[in-house]
Formats: structure tokens, sequence, C-alpha cells
């Protein structure tokens, strides 16, 4: 007998939803990206009906003709933790850019967020469209596409190495003997590569589920190899059923 496949659903909380001018709509709440009650609200009401996870995307670079819901926003994995909080079962998934971020300080964060949501953090991995983003981020120039992967595949290798700096019996605390941690138990990562440089070990340990469940939507040739190297959970655009069944069938093999 075969065990019945279970459909995981999320739901993309981004303000007032995609249209540009949504927040006009006499209903809406005109100030959704920035206001906390907002996405509580929709949040405690996506896990009481049961989806799987709620997602928040995120972008680096904004201008005056940038959609309304990008001009004022919460960083997202800040976000993560407040709804951690009000929270208990939803997994809590936001975007990160490994291009304009080092993966000492994000490995800390998700798994931070991981700890305090007890195991229910998710990590949407993308690499930067915007060419905008180098301008605020002290970059004379923003790296090409598949330069943009080169870098994120090394960034998930050391960011994976650091979640496992230490066992999961390491920290043993033992206030008899004075003994707080197992030196045995802990790992430098001691990782030289083309883009990173990171000794280790990251100053906290594995969460409940060991680390943040991996998410990718990379489309292109070079993105689909990423995600396939990667993802435990891949965002496909879709369009046609054809089309969208070739991509799964495409990525799927290469993983
Ligand atoms: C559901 C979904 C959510 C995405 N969220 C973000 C996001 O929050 N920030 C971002 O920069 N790109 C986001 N992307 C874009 C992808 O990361 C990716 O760049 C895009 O699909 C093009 O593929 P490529 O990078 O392989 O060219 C998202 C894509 C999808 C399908």
């Amino acid at each position: 007998m075969t065990t019945p496949r279970k459909m995981r659903i999320g739901t993309f909380l981004a303000g007032t939803g995609s249209n540009m001018a949504a927040w006009r709509h006499p209903d809406a709440v005109a100030d959704a990206a920035i206001n906390l009650d907002y996405y509580v609200d929709l949040t405690k009401k996506a896990e009481a009906a049961k989806l799987d996870f709620v997602f928040f995307g995120d972008g680096l670079y904004i201008s005056e003709k940038s959609h309304p819901n990008f001009l004022n926003r919460f960083e997202p994995v800040t976000l993560l933790a407040a709804l951690a909080m009000v929270t208990s079962h939803i997994g809590l998934a936001a975007t990160l850019s490994t291009s304009y971020s080092d993966p000492y300080t994000v490995a800390r964060q998700f798994a931070t967020v991981d700890h305090i949501s007890h195991g229910r953090a998710g990590w949407n991995i993308v690499t930067s469209p915007l060419e905008g983003s180098a301008l605020n981020y002290s970059k004379p120039t923003h790296p090409e596409h598949d330069l943009r992967y080169r870098m994120a595949s090394e960034y998930i290798k050391v960011a994976k190495g650091l979640w496992d700096s230490w066992e999961d019996d390491a920290f043993t605390r033992n206030k008899e003997t004075g003994e707080f941690i197992d030196p045995a138990k802990m790992h430098r990562l001691n990782h030289q590569g083309e883009f990173f440089s990171v000794q280790g070990p990251l100053n906290i340990s594995r969460s409940k589920q060991g680390r943040p469940v991996l998410i990718q939507a990379g489309a292109s040739t070079a993105g689909k190899a990423f995600a396939a190297e990667v993802a435990d959970a891949i965002f496909a655009t879709g369009g046609s059923m054809e089309d969208t069944l070739a991509f799964g069938r495409d990525v799927r093999q290469q993983a």
C-alpha cells in the first residue's frame, strides 16, 4: 500500500498583495506592509486554517517607482521573530539574499529564529536580481547572474557547516563539575573558499530541526541547478500545467 502524499500549502503575505493599486481599495489596510497587527492577524488565520507556512519576500533596492508594498516594509527575518511569539505550529519563512550578506551573520539570524520558533523557520535563498542593490551595499558593481549563483552555492555550504558547529549534546552545562561544553563536540569549519573565509564555530547551537528549511526559486539554468543542489522546497512560478510539470521533472532529476 502506498502512503498517501500530502500537499503542503503556504501563503505569500506581501502587504496588500501583488496588484500595485490594491492599497486604494476602500477595505484595504493601506499600510499593510509595515503593520504588525495586520500580519499577526493573517498569520494566525493561516495557522488556524492549518496551512503549513507563511512566507515573506524581500528586496534590497527601491525607487519612487517601486511597488507600494516595497516602499515601506518590514525586514522579514525580524518579522518572523515577532510572528513566532504569537503562533505555535505554522512554518515561518522569509527571503534573504546571499549576494548582500555574510554567511556567519545570516546563519546566526536564522538559527535564532529557528530557536525562538521551536523549529519553524524557513529561508528563501535569493541572489538579488536588482542591480541597484549594489548602490546600497558599498559595492562597485552588482555581481552578474551566474556569478551570484556560484557565490550562493559556496555561501550555503558555509551556512550548513556553521549550523553543524555543535553536536546536539555539546552543551553539557554541568553545574557540579563546572563543564559548560564538551569541547570535543565543538567543530570549527575552517572554510577557505573562492568567496568566503570563515573559521567558525557559530555562536549558537543547532535548533530543534537542526537548521531552517531551505527554499529556493531559481528558474534559469544556474538557478535550477542551485535549487536542485540546496533546496528542501522549491517555488515555481508555473505558467501552463505542461511547463510547470516539465520544470518539476527537470529540478527533481537534477536533485
Ligand atoms: C514564489 C517566488 C518568490 C520569490 N521571492 C523572491 C524574493 O523575495 N526576493 C527576490 O529577490 N527574488 C524572489 N524570487 C525570484 C527568484 O529568486 C528567482 O530569481 C527568479 O525566479 C528568477 O530565476 P533566476 O534567478 O534563476 O534567474 C521569487 C520567485 C518566486 C517564484
